[in-house]
């Protein structure tokens, strides 16, 4: 039998790479900004997600929305992430309060180590503008309905928006075929992906809308 469905791009995050990624959403006023308006997002997801109150945070990454899921009290938050560097810096990098409340696990998205149902929301965020194949995205959604046993809030690059059509005009003019490691997904798309994997669209939250290409999705299961 075939083994989990493995990516390229999942293997950069090397101990390197995580400190990398940690320091990003830490630099400068423009990411900082950015990251405020992911927490202002992600806070908004979590109210119409009904307040859950087991989260999987997959993938976690460097764990930079432990302190805002640890925001309610009764919360249990289980960080997964496929990369064990990732969950490393992690847990040195978050307040210790915060670190103490989380279970971390190393795992796929394409094979989550928890049985079906296991928790009351998957909070996905920035994992499948990495996905550029709709059978690849199939399989992570259809795992997702497996463990979540109530929602989804989901993060990807929508078009229809500025800077999606910035990118493809960019493409265009560069002819770039080569290795490609973040796609931008037309929103219909990637709903019917949803409705197929047995989920329905609750609501989206976009980043700036018909500007950016970031957009939050809360997903229900049916
Ligand atoms: C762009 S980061 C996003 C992290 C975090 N959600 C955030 O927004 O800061 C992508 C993360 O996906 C993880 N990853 C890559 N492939 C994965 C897989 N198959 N299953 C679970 N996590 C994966 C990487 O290790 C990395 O931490």
């Amino acid at each position: 039998m075939a083994g989990p469905i493995k990516l390229d791009f999942s293997e950069k995050y090397d101990d390197q790479h995580a400190q990398k990624y940690l320091r990003k959403h830490q630099e400068g006023l423009n990411r900082r900004l950015s990251h405020w308006r992911d927490e202002q997002l992600a806070r908004k997801a979590l109210t119409l997600a009904g307040e859950p109150g087991l989260v999987l945070d997959l993938p976690c990454g460097a764990g930079r929305f432990w302190p805002l899921l640890a925001e309610k009290h009764n919360r249990v938050i289980i960080g997964a992430d496929n990369s064990e560097s990732m969950l490393k810096v992690a847990v040195q990098a978050q307040p210790a309060d915060v670190v103490k409340r989380v279970q971390p696990l190393h795992t796929s998205a394409f094979d989550i180590a928890l049985p079906d149902n296991a928790v009351d929301s998957i909070f996905c965020m920035r994992l499948l503008h990495h996905i550029g194949e709709a059978e690849h995205r199939l399989a992570i959604l259809r795992e997702f309905e497996r463990v979540t046993r109530d929602s989804v809030i989901v993060s990807l690059w929508v078009d229809g928006n500025f800077k999606a059509w910035k990118r493809k005009r960019a493409e265009k003019r560069r002819r770039q075929e080569g290795y490609q490691n973040r796609f931008v997904l037309p929103a219909a798309t990637v709903e019917k992906e949803f409705e197929q994997a047995g989920f329905r669209i609750q609501e989206y939250l976009d980043f700036l809308p018909f500007y950016a290409m970031w957009r939050v999705y809360v997903l229900r299961k049916r």
